[in-house]
């Protein structure tokens, strides 16, 4: 038996699969995320711990003894948060987020001082770790100056788990103090941060062991000796879970934040388009992603607003619609990342006339997603071999209609697996099966249904796509 736990932003789930990687049990716990000011986005390490305590026992609960057969464990994680541990681990302020902007100022002030883009692989966006702690370092000195460990949030859970500080080369390229095509730590990006190896916790490969469960949790749960893995960032671990381990497979995931991630085997950036080059969680293996910092979360917006759920909203929306909607939606709402760069962007709906109501905004919402979609697979191909199909991931791509809008936007052909969208979970699982010492578990799954771009829908967003592309430079 073994654990994935995906620390997600909204929430914490725990899959619980068998030695032929079939579901066993699941559970759930949800979070919330504090936004104190503008730009902002934290959350309590401490209720992490709480909400994987919850999944788990949730997990413990459905199925008893298959939990105490269990073997292995691994962590996947919203990349990037910067968590502060004082010299006895606990924590020195609320974790900020990827999806805090408020460390704009500082990524230029980065830039001059070292070579992140070459060493680090990857512009310095607000979105990545060394500029929060750039951030703390000038706004909260005494935090800084108490600062012992930064640990990524999937890494703070992994220290409730083992005790250790430990990281893996998929989440530690995403702080930019990683040398990615070396895999080690940086001195010179940590020196630039006034950080030096020992803030650092040590470094394995995602599917390699970080260490043992601790004999007081593995007492508490009933489990004899169990095998902690190094883990992964959400994202490499959405792959391991989709089996996309070779150059070219490619996966969109439609989560809070919304990405189209591709494999490489080698190191490569193209960092003038805000393309993301990160290591993957296996051996000697990369990747690319372009990242929309609003997906769900733009439809989660709107539905808020409405006092509705997302996914009574998406019920007047046809599953192939058969026009782009009248109104337009750029989904900058928290400032964006590929291809922009651009923390303080700002979301706007264009086109809206009085008869214009929820339905037509919903549609624009979840079409604004899919062109930024489309503006991540241009950055993509510019750094490779074009892609041609993708397959999906995260809780967006329930909805059949926003596939087809995606496709059609895109181009690219959509793979929805038979397994739904256990996506990070079950990657942290298979994780922790390869630490275990299990061979040959990053297998893609059955397909259960492909999704090609509709041709009139296709040819209608590539015109609403120039409005798209044209209006953001005018922005505010
Ligand atoms: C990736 C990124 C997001 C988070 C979401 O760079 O910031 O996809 O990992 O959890």
């Amino acid at each position: 038996m073994f654990l994935g736990l995906d620390l997600g932003t909204s929430g914490v789930k725990a899959l619980l699969i068998d030695d032929a990687q079939s579901p066993i049990a699941e559970g759930h716990a949800p979070l919330t995320v504090e936004r104190p000011h503008s730009n902002w986005s934290e959350q309590d390490p401490n209720s992490w711990i709480t909400a994987c305590n919850a999944a788990i026992a949730a997990v413990r609960a459905e199925a008893p003894q298959a939990f105490a057969a269990l073997k292995g464990i691994a962590v996947s994680g919203q990349m990037h948060g910067a968590t502060l541990l004082d010299e006895a681990d606990n924590p020195l302020r609320p974790a900020i987020l990827w999806n805090d902007g408020r460390s704009a100022a500082q990524c230029e002030a980065l830039e001059a001082r070292a070579d992140f883009r070459g060493i680090g692989g990857n512009i310095v966006m607000a979105g990545f770790t060394a500029p929060k702690l750039e951030w703390v370092r000038q706004n909260e000195p005494e935090v800084f100056a108490k600062t012992h460990k930064v640990l990524l949030p999937k890494d703070y859970v992994g220290l409730w788990l083992t005790g250790r500080h430990m990281s893996e080369m998929s989440d530690a390229a995403g702080t930019l103090w990683l040398d990615v095509g070396k895999r080690d730590w940086s001195d010179a990006l940590l020196a630039a941060t006034g950080l030096d190896r020992s803030h650092m916790p040590q470094l394995v490969e995602g599917s390699e062991s970080a260490g043992n469960l601790r004999p007081e949790l593995a007492k508490a749960w009933g489990v004899g000796s169990v095998v902690v893995a190094g883990g992964a960032g959400d994202n490499a671990a959405t792959a391991c879970g989709l089996g996309i381990t070779k150059p070219g497979d490619a996966f969109v995931s439609l989560g809070t934040s919304g990405v189209l991630f591709t494999t490489t085997d080698h190191y490569a950036t193209n960092t003038e388009s805000a393309v993301h080059s990160f290591c993957h969680a296996l051996p000697d293996t990369w990747h690319q992603m372009g990242v929309i910092l609003s997906a769900t979360d733009s439809l989660n917006w709107l539905a808020d607003l409405a006092g509705r759920s997302a996914k009574d909203l998406t019920t007047a929306i046809d599953n192939l619609p058969s026009a782009a909607s009248p109104v337009t939606f750029l989904p900058y709402l928290s400032g964006e990342r590929t291809p922009h760069n651009a923390p303080d962007a700002s979301a706007s709906f264009l086109g809206l006339k009085r008869q214009h109501g929820l339905t037509e905004m919903t549609q624009a919402v979840m079409e604004g997603v899919a062109f930024a979609l489309n503006d991540c697979r241009r950055a993509i191909d510019q750094s490779g071999a074009p892609l041609t199909s993708a397959w999906v991931a995260g809780g967006g791509s329930q909805s059949k209609a926003w596939l087809n809008m995606i496709a059609a936007a895109t181009g690219l052909t959509l793979k929805v697996p038979a397994s739904g969208s256990q996506g990070a979970a079950l990657g942290a699982a298979r994780l922790a099966m390869a630490a275990s010492g299990m061979t040959d578990v990053f297998g893609t799954p059955d397909l259960q249904e492909s999704i090609a771009p509709d041709p009139a829908l296709a040819a209608a967003y590539a015109e609403r796509q120039k409005l798209f592309r044209n209006v953001y430079p005018a922005l505010p």
